[in-house]
């Protein structure tokens, strides 16, 4: 483990001087100040991972200089030093924020011990932001293409979601198109985003374990519980639980789940006490109607209505291809990345082929066949050769050549066909941009664009 960087904030020289010797020794490398003032200079010009601060200097005092060091940085480690018996000061310090305290006089020793230990807290602390750093980078919006009119609805409707107290979401649609993307992109673009992130995949649950997993047990509720175990809300708290499924748990779980999100409240299993908790239930269902479940009994009503206050609704990849296109082209970026390929484009032949397959599997049965090519080919060009068998027979057997648009033995003019489809477009929508935009699976904005471009606006 490499040594931290300390600071060393005293008026008294000789104090600033022992620690530094001392801590050398160790291997840290040590930066000392006389003042308050001082040492928040260095502090802002140094960046040091832990600074040790003396409580009772002239000018600025210790506990002025804490709160001025915390508000540039609310993680630093700061190490107090009192005078002897001033355990009032050092508790006020240590609610500001402070790490631990040291009384004078002081043995060297003891300042090794604490250092040693927060040099672990420090490692840790820039761990755990390092991976935050890569789930925000992986989770963020940016990250989920959503290109056609439905989806940049639902994106923009998912943003606004995210950022409110919204404590309860519900997702809907079809297996494989994107709702676990998009719960984590809510979850990470939340105030929650430091909290965790806790994944139920309900139906991989045995029923009878449900409800403890979920809100725990106590020692005793069951022949097994032979200790007391936490649930998953438990380890949630202040954060998101993602419940995958929602429509396949049973109905005493689902009061519970009722209880803990309009009272946030709930009891382990075979406890009496009541837990608060405060989690936002993102659920989910692939269920194309849980209402009908709501109407044969199988789904309490109440449940259900208070997950419908925000209802998101993901189409089938089919019913918004507009995004089927920048979905291939997003997964070959990432593939190439991955695989070390240079695939740079896709042929007109294989995206007109793309574009009509009906993708039963939504995004990922796309993002698989991607995948799949950018293994096995080493092509600069997806041609229609280059793609799965079932795609190409399913377009030999299901589409009708003369729906297709043929190419004319002289050709065409590319943009000719696009102003005229367009304007089509507009034309059979009684000039509504934004049904206009529906009709050809693009957003009203690029919609605008291409008017724009090609003399139509
Ligand atoms: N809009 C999108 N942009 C980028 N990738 C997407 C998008 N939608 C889905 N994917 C990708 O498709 C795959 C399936 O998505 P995801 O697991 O979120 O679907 P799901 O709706 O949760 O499916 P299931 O109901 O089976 O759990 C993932 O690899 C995901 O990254
Ligand atoms: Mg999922």
């Amino acid at each position: 483990m490499t040594q931290s960087k300390i600071l060393v904030i005293d008026d008294e020289e000789f104090i600033t001087k022992s620690l530094k010797q001392h801590l050398e020794k160790e291997d840290c490398e040590v930066l000392t100040a006389g003042s308050g003032e001082e040492g928040l200079e260095i502090f802002r010009t140094d960046v040091p991972d832990i600074v040790i601060l003396d409580l009772n200097m002239p000018g600025m005092g210790g506990i002025e200089a804490l709160r001025s060091l915390k508000k540039i940085n609310n993680d630093i480690i700061v190490i107090i030093i009192t005078a002897h018996g001033d355990i009032e000061t050092a508790v006020s310090a240590i609610k500001l924020g402070a790490y631990d305290f040291v009384e004078k006089p002081f043995e060297l020793d003891r300042i090794s011990v604490l250092i040693r230990k927060a040099n672990e807290t420090v490692h840790l602390k820039r761990e755990v932001s390092y991976f935050r750093g890569e789930k925000y980078d992986t989770y963020n919006f940016s990250n989920i293409v959503g290109e056609s009119g439905p989806m940049t609805e639902v994106l923009t409707l998912a943003r606004k979601v995210a950022e409110s107290d919204a404590n309860t979401i519900f997702i809907q649609g079809e297996s494989g198109t994107g709702k676990s993307l998009l719960a984590r992109a809510i979850h990470y673009n939340s105030k929650r985003a430091s909290e965790p992130f806790v994944e139920v995949t309900c139906t991989a649950i045995p029923e009878a374990l449900i409800e403890s997993e979920l809100f725990g047990h106590e020692r005793g509720a069951f022949t097994d519980a032979k200790v007391a175990k936490k649930g998953l809300f438990e380890f949630a708290s202040g954060g998101t639980i993602y419940l995958d499924e929602i429509g396949d748990i049973k109905m005493t779980t689902q009061a519970k789940l009722l209880r803990a999100l309009e009272e946030k409240t709930f009891k382990r299993v075979g406890g009496l006490k009541d837990i608060k908790v405060n989690v936002r239930i993102v659920a989910t269902t692939n269920k194309k109607n849980l209402e009908g479940a709501v109407q044969d009994g199988s789904f309490r009503a109440d449940l259900y209505y208070r997950l419908k206050v925000f209802p998101i609704y993901i189409p089938p990849l089919r019913e918004r291809r507009g995004d089927i296109i920048p979905l291939a082209l997003h997964h070959i970026d990432k593939f190439n990345k991955e695989f070390r390929k240079n695939v740079k484009s896709i042929s007109k032949g294989a995206e007109a082929l793309l574009y009509k397959y009906p993708w039963h599997g939504n995004a990922r049965e796309l993002r698989n066949v991607v995948e799949r090519i950018c293994i096995l080919e080493n092509t600069e060009t997806i041609y229609p050769e280059h793609l799965p068998t079932e795609v190409i027979k399913y377009i030999d057997e299901h589409v009708d050549a003369r729906d297709a648009i043929e190419l004319p033995n002289e050709g065409l003019s590319l943009k000719g066909v696009e102003r005229d489809l367009i304007a089509q477009a507009l034309k059979r929508a009684d000039n509504n941009q934004t049904k206009a935009a529906k009709l050809l699976g693009i957003s009203r904005d690029a919609l605008r664009y291409k008017m724009q471009k090609s003399g139509l606006l």
